[in-house]
Protein backbone atom coordinates (compact mmCIF):
# COMPACT_ATOMS: atom_id res chain seq x y z
CA UNK A 1 0.00 0.00 0.00
CA UNK A 2 1.39 3.50 -1.03
CA UNK A 3 0.54 6.15 1.24
CA UNK A 4 1.02 9.96 1.22
CA UNK A 5 1.81 11.55 4.31
CA UNK A 6 1.44 15.29 4.85
CA UNK A 7 2.54 15.94 8.62
CA UNK A 8 1.80 19.55 8.09
CA UNK A 9 1.93 22.31 10.63
CA UNK A 10 2.07 22.75 14.50
CA UNK A 11 1.17 19.47 16.31
CA UNK A 12 0.05 17.89 12.89
CA UNK A 13 4.10 17.08 12.75
CA UNK A 14 3.99 15.75 15.97
CA UNK A 15 1.13 13.72 16.05
CA UNK A 16 1.86 12.35 12.58
CA UNK A 17 5.18 10.67 13.69
CA UNK A 18 2.98 9.10 16.37
CA UNK A 19 0.54 7.43 13.56
CA UNK A 20 3.75 6.63 11.72
CA UNK A 21 5.42 4.59 14.14
CA UNK A 22 2.12 2.73 15.05
CA UNK A 23 1.71 2.10 11.26
CA UNK A 24 5.07 0.79 10.71
CA UNK A 25 4.40 -1.26 14.25
CA UNK A 26 1.88 -2.19 12.18
CA UNK A 27 2.89 -3.83 9.63
CA UNK A 28 5.56 -5.53 10.79
CA UNK A 29 3.34 -7.40 12.81
CA UNK A 30 1.17 -8.70 10.02
CA UNK A 31 3.79 -8.56 7.51
CA UNK A 32 2.28 -6.42 5.43
CA UNK A 33 4.44 -3.14 3.90
CA UNK A 34 3.38 0.32 3.88
CA UNK A 35 5.15 2.36 1.32
CA UNK A 36 4.92 6.02 3.38
CA UNK A 37 5.57 8.90 1.17
CA UNK A 38 6.33 11.90 2.80
CA UNK A 39 5.32 15.22 1.50
CA UNK A 40 6.85 18.07 2.77
CA UNK A 41 3.58 20.52 1.88
CA UNK A 42 3.09 23.13 5.12
CA UNK A 43 3.10 26.85 6.26
CA UNK A 44 7.00 26.09 6.25
CA UNK A 45 7.35 24.51 2.45
CA UNK A 46 5.05 27.76 1.35
CA UNK A 47 6.72 30.46 3.23
CA UNK A 48 10.19 29.28 1.95
CA UNK A 49 8.96 28.07 -1.62
CA UNK A 50 5.72 30.19 -2.33
CA UNK A 51 4.46 26.88 -3.48
CA UNK A 52 1.31 25.83 -1.63
CA UNK A 53 1.45 21.93 -3.88
CA UNK A 54 2.61 21.52 -6.76
CA UNK A 55 0.82 22.17 -10.09
CA UNK A 56 0.46 18.71 -10.68
CA UNK A 57 -0.10 17.73 -6.98
CA UNK A 58 -4.21 16.73 -7.01
CA UNK A 59 -3.74 14.28 -9.69
CA UNK A 60 -0.68 12.70 -8.32
CA UNK A 61 -2.33 12.44 -5.06
CA UNK A 62 -4.99 10.39 -6.99
CA UNK A 63 -2.86 8.42 -9.36
CA UNK A 64 -0.17 7.67 -6.89
CA UNK A 65 -1.09 6.56 -3.10
CA UNK A 66 -4.15 4.09 -2.22
CA UNK A 67 -4.55 6.83 1.01
CA UNK A 68 -3.38 10.18 2.13
CA UNK A 69 -2.34 10.99 5.63
CA UNK A 70 -2.82 14.60 7.23
CA UNK A 71 -2.27 15.62 9.93
CA UNK A 72 -3.09 18.85 10.45
CA UNK A 73 -2.68 22.51 8.91
CA UNK A 74 -3.50 26.16 9.99
CA UNK A 75 -0.36 28.35 10.57
CA UNK A 76 -0.36 32.00 12.31
CA UNK A 77 2.52 33.12 10.02
CA UNK A 78 -0.01 32.43 7.15
CA UNK A 79 -2.55 35.10 7.52
CA UNK A 80 -5.78 33.73 5.64
CA UNK A 81 -3.85 30.36 5.82
CA UNK A 82 -3.51 29.77 1.74
CA UNK A 83 -1.87 26.18 1.87
CA UNK A 84 -4.63 24.76 4.11
CA UNK A 85 -6.80 26.15 1.88
CA UNK A 86 -5.05 24.78 -1.03
CA UNK A 87 -3.71 21.43 0.60
CA UNK A 88 -6.93 20.26 2.53
CA UNK A 89 -10.01 22.37 1.20
CA UNK A 90 -8.19 21.71 -2.06
CA UNK A 91 -7.99 17.91 -2.01
CA UNK A 92 -11.25 17.28 -0.56
CA UNK A 93 -13.00 19.38 -3.60
CA UNK A 94 -10.56 17.81 -6.37
CA UNK A 95 -10.59 14.15 -5.49
CA UNK A 96 -14.61 14.91 -4.61
CA UNK A 97 -14.24 13.33 -1.33
CA UNK A 98 -17.52 14.03 -0.39
CA UNK A 99 -18.21 11.78 2.60
CA UNK A 100 -16.58 13.00 5.96
CA UNK A 101 -16.65 10.26 8.02
CA UNK A 102 -16.61 11.16 12.30
CA UNK A 103 -16.90 8.36 14.00
CA UNK A 104 -17.85 9.60 17.72
CA UNK A 105 -17.05 6.54 20.12
CA UNK A 106 -16.32 7.31 23.92
CA UNK A 107 -13.80 4.39 24.71
CA UNK A 108 -13.44 4.58 28.23
CA UNK A 109 -16.28 5.78 31.02
CA UNK A 110 -13.06 7.64 32.70
CA UNK A 111 -12.93 9.95 29.32
CA UNK A 112 -16.68 11.16 29.67
CA UNK A 113 -17.31 14.87 30.22
CA UNK A 114 -20.91 14.25 30.97
CA UNK A 115 -22.31 13.24 34.55
CA UNK A 116 -23.76 10.08 34.68
CA UNK A 117 -23.22 8.84 31.18
CA UNK A 118 -20.61 6.19 30.00
CA UNK A 119 -19.50 4.06 26.63
CA UNK A 120 -23.09 3.21 26.36
CA UNK A 121 -24.36 6.91 25.29
CA UNK A 122 -21.41 7.91 23.60
CA UNK A 123 -21.57 5.74 20.27
CA UNK A 124 -22.45 7.23 16.51
CA UNK A 125 -21.26 8.41 13.72
CA UNK A 126 -21.39 11.83 11.60
CA UNK A 127 -21.63 11.92 8.02
CA UNK A 128 -20.69 15.56 7.31
CA UNK A 129 -20.73 16.55 3.41
CA UNK A 130 -17.40 17.61 2.47
CA UNK A 131 -17.73 18.94 -0.86
CA UNK A 132 -20.02 21.67 -0.67
CA UNK A 133 -21.90 24.57 1.46
CA UNK A 134 -20.10 27.57 2.35
CA UNK A 135 -16.60 25.91 2.05
CA UNK A 136 -17.09 26.59 -2.08
CA UNK A 137 -16.30 30.15 -0.91
CA UNK A 138 -18.63 31.24 -3.63
CA UNK A 139 -19.45 35.14 -2.91
CA UNK A 140 -17.51 38.30 -3.13
CA UNK A 141 -16.44 41.44 -0.98
CA UNK A 142 -17.46 45.19 -2.69
CA UNK A 143 -16.11 48.66 -1.18
CA UNK A 144 -13.92 46.34 1.02
CA UNK A 145 -12.26 47.71 4.13
CA UNK A 146 -14.85 51.10 3.51
CA UNK A 147 -17.73 51.54 6.28
CA UNK A 148 -19.89 50.96 2.72
CA UNK A 149 -18.34 47.33 2.52
CA UNK A 150 -20.65 44.46 1.08
CA UNK A 151 -19.25 40.55 1.79
CA UNK A 152 -21.71 38.09 0.56
CA UNK A 153 -20.85 34.11 1.09
CA UNK A 154 -23.27 31.91 -1.04
CA UNK A 155 -23.90 28.35 0.69
CA UNK A 156 -24.26 25.69 -2.30
CA UNK A 157 -26.80 23.12 -1.88
CA UNK A 158 -26.97 20.72 -4.91
CA UNK A 159 -29.29 18.00 -5.64
CA UNK A 160 -26.39 15.12 -6.38
CA UNK A 161 -24.66 16.40 -3.24
CA UNK A 162 -27.34 16.41 -0.81
CA UNK A 163 -28.27 13.12 -2.34
CA UNK A 164 -25.24 11.14 -2.20
CA UNK A 165 -24.09 12.27 1.35
CA UNK A 166 -27.89 11.38 2.86
CA UNK A 167 -27.96 8.31 1.02
CA UNK A 168 -24.39 7.30 1.97
CA UNK A 169 -25.37 7.62 5.60
CA UNK A 170 -28.48 4.97 5.57
CA UNK A 171 -26.36 2.94 3.69
CA UNK A 172 -23.68 2.91 6.59
CA UNK A 173 -26.44 2.18 8.55
CA UNK A 174 -28.38 -0.78 6.93
CA UNK A 175 -24.58 -1.98 6.33
CA UNK A 176 -23.80 -1.74 10.21
CA UNK A 177 -26.74 -3.32 11.27
CA UNK A 178 -28.42 0.22 12.73
CA UNK A 179 -31.97 1.39 12.62
CA UNK A 180 -31.72 5.51 13.33
CA UNK A 181 -30.51 7.71 11.29
CA UNK A 182 -31.09 11.82 11.93
CA UNK A 183 -30.62 14.56 9.78
CA UNK A 184 -29.79 17.87 10.98
CA UNK A 185 -30.44 21.15 9.04
CA UNK A 186 -31.55 24.83 9.52
CA UNK A 187 -35.02 24.77 7.02
CA UNK A 188 -36.39 26.61 9.11
CA UNK A 189 -34.77 29.83 8.40
CA UNK A 190 -32.91 27.99 5.63
CA UNK A 191 -35.85 27.93 3.29
CA UNK A 192 -34.28 27.53 0.32
CA UNK A 193 -31.21 25.28 0.35
CA UNK A 194 -31.81 23.53 3.44
CA UNK A 195 -35.65 22.77 1.34
CA UNK A 196 -33.19 20.55 -0.77
CA UNK A 197 -32.40 18.71 2.40
CA UNK A 198 -35.51 18.12 3.38
CA UNK A 199 -37.16 16.79 -0.04
CA UNK A 200 -34.10 14.89 -0.67
CA UNK A 201 -33.96 13.30 2.81
CA UNK A 202 -37.78 12.51 2.46
CA UNK A 203 -37.04 10.62 -0.43
CA UNK A 204 -34.21 8.96 0.45
CA UNK A 205 -35.63 7.88 3.54
CA UNK A 206 -38.80 6.29 2.06
CA UNK A 207 -36.66 3.99 0.22
CA UNK A 208 -34.89 2.31 3.80
CA UNK A 209 -37.93 1.17 5.83
CA UNK A 210 -35.99 -0.58 8.41
CA UNK A 211 -34.36 2.90 8.97
CA UNK A 212 -35.98 5.09 11.62
CA UNK A 213 -35.54 8.86 10.11
CA UNK A 214 -35.66 11.25 12.50
CA UNK A 215 -34.48 15.01 12.13
CA UNK A 216 -33.53 17.65 13.96
CA UNK A 217 -32.73 21.71 13.69
CA UNK A 218 -29.02 22.17 14.30
CA UNK A 219 -29.30 23.77 17.27
CA UNK A 220 -31.50 21.72 19.00
CA UNK A 221 -29.13 18.99 18.17
CA UNK A 222 -25.81 20.25 19.49
CA UNK A 223 -28.11 20.48 22.90
CA UNK A 224 -29.48 16.99 23.01
CA UNK A 225 -25.59 15.94 22.08
CA UNK A 226 -24.84 17.15 25.36
CA UNK A 227 -27.68 16.59 27.21
CA UNK A 228 -28.40 13.45 25.29
CA UNK A 229 -25.92 11.76 23.14
CA UNK A 230 -27.20 8.18 23.38
CA UNK A 231 -30.68 8.57 21.20
CA UNK A 232 -27.92 8.95 18.12
CA UNK A 233 -26.71 5.97 15.92
CA UNK A 234 -26.54 8.17 12.83
CA UNK A 235 -26.55 12.04 11.83
CA UNK A 236 -25.78 13.31 8.53
CA UNK A 237 -25.49 17.43 7.77
CA UNK A 238 -23.75 19.64 5.75
CA UNK A 239 -20.66 20.94 5.72
CA UNK A 240 -20.12 23.87 8.71
CA UNK A 241 -22.49 22.33 10.81
CA UNK A 242 -20.68 19.22 10.42
CA UNK A 243 -17.52 20.74 11.36
CA UNK A 244 -19.12 22.19 14.54
CA UNK A 245 -20.96 19.55 15.77
CA UNK A 246 -17.81 16.92 15.33
CA UNK A 247 -15.76 19.46 18.01
CA UNK A 248 -18.50 18.61 20.48
CA UNK A 249 -17.92 15.02 19.08
CA UNK A 250 -14.26 15.53 19.90
CA UNK A 251 -15.38 16.83 23.26
CA UNK A 252 -17.72 13.74 24.23
CA UNK A 253 -14.74 11.63 23.25
CA UNK A 254 -12.65 12.85 25.93
CA UNK A 255 -10.87 15.89 24.00
CA UNK A 256 -10.47 16.75 20.53
CA UNK A 257 -7.11 15.11 20.94
CA UNK A 258 -9.08 11.64 20.21
CA UNK A 259 -10.98 12.39 17.58
CA UNK A 260 -10.52 10.78 14.14
CA UNK A 261 -12.39 11.38 10.63
CA UNK A 262 -11.99 9.91 7.01
CA UNK A 263 -12.69 12.15 4.05
CA UNK A 264 -13.72 9.48 1.55
CA UNK A 265 -15.25 9.07 -2.15
CA UNK A 266 -15.48 5.37 -1.77
CA UNK A 267 -13.34 3.30 -4.05
CA UNK A 268 -11.01 6.20 -4.97
CA UNK A 269 -7.91 7.53 -2.85
CA UNK A 270 -9.24 9.11 0.34
CA UNK A 271 -7.68 11.34 3.00
CA UNK A 272 -7.60 10.44 6.57
CA UNK A 273 -6.80 12.80 9.51
CA UNK A 274 -7.59 13.46 12.93
CA UNK A 275 -10.54 16.15 13.68
CA UNK A 276 -7.71 18.70 15.45
CA UNK A 277 -6.34 21.27 14.04
CA UNK A 278 -2.42 21.91 14.56
CA UNK A 279 -2.99 23.49 17.51
CA UNK A 280 -0.08 26.14 17.59
CA UNK A 281 0.61 26.78 21.67
CA UNK A 282 1.09 22.91 21.60
CA UNK A 283 3.24 22.78 18.90
CA UNK A 284 6.58 21.08 19.28
CA UNK A 285 6.17 20.85 22.71
CA UNK A 286 6.09 16.54 22.68
CA UNK A 287 2.43 17.01 24.63
CA UNK A 288 -0.29 16.65 21.96
CA UNK A 289 -2.87 13.74 22.15
CA UNK A 290 -1.95 11.66 18.98
CA UNK A 291 -4.48 9.01 19.49
CA UNK A 292 -7.01 11.36 17.29
CA UNK A 293 -4.29 10.72 14.47
CA UNK A 294 -3.36 7.13 14.87
CA UNK A 295 -6.95 6.01 15.14
CA UNK A 296 -7.28 8.07 12.03
CA UNK A 297 -4.69 5.48 10.71
CA UNK A 298 -7.02 2.78 12.16
CA UNK A 299 -9.63 4.37 9.95
CA UNK A 300 -7.68 4.25 7.26
CA UNK A 301 -7.09 0.82 7.15
CA UNK A 302 -10.24 -0.37 7.45
CA UNK A 303 -11.25 1.98 4.16
CA UNK A 304 -8.41 0.08 2.50
CA UNK A 305 -10.22 -3.42 3.38
CA UNK A 306 -6.82 -4.73 6.29
CA UNK A 307 -9.61 -5.00 9.05
CA UNK A 308 -7.43 -6.74 11.26
CA UNK A 309 -4.85 -4.23 11.36
CA UNK A 310 -7.26 -1.36 12.18
CA UNK A 311 -8.53 -3.72 14.79
CA UNK A 312 -5.25 -4.47 16.18
CA UNK A 313 -4.18 -0.28 16.37
CA UNK A 314 -8.25 0.34 18.01
CA UNK A 315 -7.29 -2.20 20.63
CA UNK A 316 -3.95 -1.05 21.65
CA UNK A 317 -5.51 2.32 21.83
CA UNK A 318 -8.08 1.21 24.34
CA UNK A 319 -5.54 -1.09 26.17
CA UNK A 320 -3.15 2.58 26.61
CA UNK A 321 -5.81 4.57 28.14
CA UNK A 322 -7.21 1.62 30.92
CA UNK A 323 -3.94 1.31 31.97
CA UNK A 324 -3.06 5.38 31.70
CA UNK A 325 -0.17 5.79 29.22
CA UNK A 326 -1.96 9.05 27.46
CA UNK A 327 -1.11 12.31 27.65
CA UNK A 328 -2.09 14.80 29.94
CA UNK A 329 -5.33 16.40 28.25
CA UNK A 330 -7.33 12.80 28.90
CA UNK A 331 -5.06 12.61 32.70
CA UNK A 332 -2.33 10.70 31.94
CA UNK A 333 1.41 11.83 32.12
CA UNK A 334 3.14 10.95 29.12
CA UNK A 335 4.42 12.71 26.15
CA UNK A 336 2.98 12.68 22.69
CA UNK A 337 6.00 10.42 21.56
CA UNK A 338 5.90 8.00 24.53
CA UNK A 339 2.12 7.23 24.11
CA UNK A 340 2.91 6.43 20.71
CA UNK A 341 6.15 3.95 21.90
CA UNK A 342 3.82 2.32 24.17
CA UNK A 343 0.81 1.61 21.75
CA UNK A 344 3.13 0.68 19.01
CA UNK A 345 4.98 -1.99 20.88
CA UNK A 346 1.56 -3.21 22.31
CA UNK A 347 0.63 -3.87 18.46
CA UNK A 348 4.16 -5.56 17.76
CA UNK A 349 3.13 -7.97 20.92
P1 LIG B 1 -7.20 23.14 17.24
O1 LIG B 1 -7.98 21.92 17.00
O2 LIG B 1 -5.86 23.20 16.61
O3 LIG B 1 -6.99 23.33 18.80
C1 LIG B 1 -7.98 23.76 19.73
C2 LIG B 1 -7.60 23.30 21.12
O4 LIG B 1 -7.93 21.91 21.26
C3 LIG B 1 -6.12 23.36 21.44
O5 LIG B 1 -5.71 24.59 21.90
C4 LIG B 1 -5.99 22.27 22.49
O6 LIG B 1 -6.41 22.77 23.73
C5 LIG B 1 -6.97 21.24 22.02
N1 LIG B 1 -6.33 20.20 21.20
C6 LIG B 1 -6.46 20.04 19.87
N2 LIG B 1 -5.79 18.97 19.45
C7 LIG B 1 -5.21 18.44 20.54
C8 LIG B 1 -4.38 17.32 20.76
N3 LIG B 1 -4.01 16.49 19.75
N4 LIG B 1 -3.96 17.06 22.01
C9 LIG B 1 -4.33 17.84 23.02
N5 LIG B 1 -5.11 18.92 22.88
C10 LIG B 1 -5.55 19.21 21.66
O7 LIG B 1 -8.10 24.38 16.79
P2 LIG B 1 -7.74 25.93 16.59
O8 LIG B 1 -6.84 26.37 17.68
O9 LIG B 1 -9.02 26.59 16.41
O10 LIG B 1 -6.96 25.99 15.21
C11 LIG B 1 -5.53 26.05 15.06
C12 LIG B 1 -5.19 26.00 13.57
O11 LIG B 1 -5.52 24.71 13.05
C13 LIG B 1 -5.96 27.00 12.72
O12 LIG B 1 -5.09 27.49 11.73
C14 LIG B 1 -7.06 26.16 12.09
O13 LIG B 1 -7.52 26.69 10.87
C15 LIG B 1 -6.35 24.87 11.90
N6 LIG B 1 -7.22 23.66 11.82
C16 LIG B 1 -6.81 22.68 10.96
C17 LIG B 1 -7.52 21.49 10.89
C18 LIG B 1 -7.06 20.44 9.94
O14 LIG B 1 -5.98 20.51 9.39
N7 LIG B 1 -7.85 19.41 9.71
C19 LIG B 1 -8.61 21.30 11.73
C20 LIG B 1 -8.99 22.31 12.62
C21 LIG B 1 -8.27 23.49 12.67
C1 LIG C 1 -11.77 20.34 10.00
C2 LIG C 1 -11.14 21.72 10.00
C3 LIG C 1 -11.19 22.33 8.61
C4 LIG C 1 -12.65 22.49 8.23
C5 LIG C 1 -10.45 23.67 8.47
C6 LIG C 1 -9.01 23.56 8.87
C7 LIG C 1 -10.52 24.20 7.07
O1 LIG C 1 -11.74 22.52 10.95
O2 LIG C 1 -11.34 19.48 9.21
O3 LIG C 1 -12.65 20.09 10.82
O4 LIG C 1 -13.29 23.50 8.58
O5 LIG C 1 -13.17 21.61 7.56
MN1 LIG D 1 -13.09 21.46 12.28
Amino acid sequence: MRIAVIPGDGIGKDVTAEAVKVLQATGEAFRRRFDLVHLPWSADHYLKTGETLPANGYQMLRDEFQAIFVGALGDPRVPGNQHARDILLGTRFELDLYVNYRPVRLLDDRLCPLKDRGRKDINFVVFRENTEGVYVSVGGRFKAGTVDEVAIQEEINTFKGVNRIIRHAFEYAKANGLTKVCMADKSNVMQQGHALWQRVYKEVAAEYPGITATHQYIDALAMFLVKDPGQYQVIVTNNLFGDIVTDIGGALQGGLGMAASGNIHPGRTSLFEPVHGSAPPLAGKNIANPMGAILSSALMLETLGAMDEARAIERAVEAAIAQHQTTTDIGGSLGTREVGDWIAKRIQK
